[in-house]
């Protein structure tokens, strides 16, 4: 007879596991929250019984009630002795305020994956083969360009730029800017807006992420963003580009290789590359030391490595497979003679300077 489990282990380990179903179950609450206008309902308005925010919110208030009782359990907000409830500063900067803070974060809770979409994962894993960010659907296009918006948004014309060797002064007077794996236009459209003088032209290869471009560029006037439907091996050799952004996409491309031998042949030689890409460090026991790296796994499994296993030969590096060490030899190898790393304390992501001289 096999010796029965420890109790207290099995406990323990049960534990750990239905925590993972109450995360599934939060990040739903999350959602509604953010689609429901909740979290703004709450936003700034010191505590306030379930009817004071149903009636901001204009929805039900026994649901309501219900939603904010979950929260709290949570700690995703406070609820008073007197039985109201009340969102605090700091978590309003993770929940509510999505155009000041860059700790802003419901970009990432998207309401789940769909049938079809689990089945493709499932697809996956007989075959090899993985999905492109195009057949992710538009959700979870706009789900990204939401979750990246804010360091794109916020960071990159007040900290990160200005920490760049004269790249400011360029973008001043007037350069081209090359923005790879462009997504939902967010980097490119923040630099045509903040540099009036210069042109900004997006590449990806997703149509959906495209068109959101597109639209971004249109909504905000801009005449100096356009956007190419197009990979990066695809960029034109002498673009003379002065800037080549390369945010959060280069671990997700089949042949990162080829993408940076293309970049290096379009800059100018006097150019800038900019890298930003998951912090890690190539080491799974030194990456345990982050609290949310099983998450950094899911986001692998479902949607990086998918991307960069799509192709047949592709070099399926997954969300953490670009630690600095590899990335400076595949800069490097690329025919890049100057590599320089940057931290400007983003929590998720490193950053890279990359010169050809
Ligand atoms: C995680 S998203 C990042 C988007 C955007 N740069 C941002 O920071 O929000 C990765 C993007 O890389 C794009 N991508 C995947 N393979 C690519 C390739 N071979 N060339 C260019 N872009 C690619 C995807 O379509 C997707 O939009």
């Amino acid at each position: 007879m096999p010796s029965a489990p420890d109790p207290d282990a099995l406990k323990q380990f049960s534990f750990t596991v239905w925590t993972y179903k109450m995360g599934e179950q939060v990040s739903l609450l999350i959602h509604l929250g953010d689609r429901l206008g909740l979290y703004r309902a709450l936003h700034g308005a010191g505590p306030l019984t379930s009817h004071e925010v149903a009636d901001r919110a204009g929805l039900d208030e026994r649901f309501v009630r219900e939603w904010l009782l979950g929260q709290a359990a949570a700690r995703l907000l406070e609820r008073h002795d007197d039985g109201r409830f009340e969102l605090t500063e700091v978590q309003a900067a993770v929940l509510a305020d999505e155009e000041g803070s860059l700790s802003f974060s419901l970009g990432a809770f998207r309401g789940g994956t769909s049938p079809e979409a689990i089945d493709a994962l499932v697809e996956s894993f007989r075959t090899g083969r993985g999905i492109t960010y195009e057949q992710q659907g538009p959700a979870a296009a706009a789900g990204l360009a939401r979750m990246t918006g804010p360091w794109s948004r916020l960071a990159l014309t007040s900290v990160i730029l200005p920490a760049l060797d004269g790249v400011v002064a360029k973008l001043e007077a007037g350069a081209t800017v090359v923005d790879i794996g462009c997504g939902g236009g967010v980097t490119a459209t923040t630099i045509a807006q903040a540099f009036p003088n210069s042109r900004c032209i997006g590449y990806d290869p997703s149509s959906i992420a495209i068109d959101m471009a597109r639209e971004r560029a249109a909504a905000a006037g801009l005449d100096n963003a356009t956007f190419v439907d197009a990979t990066a091996v695809e960029l034109p050799a002498g673009t003379a580009a002065d800037l080549v952004l390369c945010f959060d996409c280069l671990h997700d491309m089949p042949r990162p290789d080829q993408a940076l031998a293309a970049i290096r042949s379009a800059l100018a030689d006097d150019g800038t590359v900019l890298i930003k890409d998951i912090r890690s460090t190539g080491d799974f026991e030194r990456d345990r030391r982050n609290p949310l790296l099983a998450m950094f796994y899911g986001f692998s499994v479902t949607s990086c490595l998918q991307s960069a296993c799509s192709e047949p030969g592709g070099m399926g590096l997954g969300t953490l497979g670009l630690y600095p060490e590899r990335m400076e030899e595949l800069v490097t190898a690329a025919g890049f003679a100057s590599f320089t790393r940057h931290e400007f304390e983003d929590a998720a992501n490193l950053y890279y300077e990359a010169r050809i001289a």
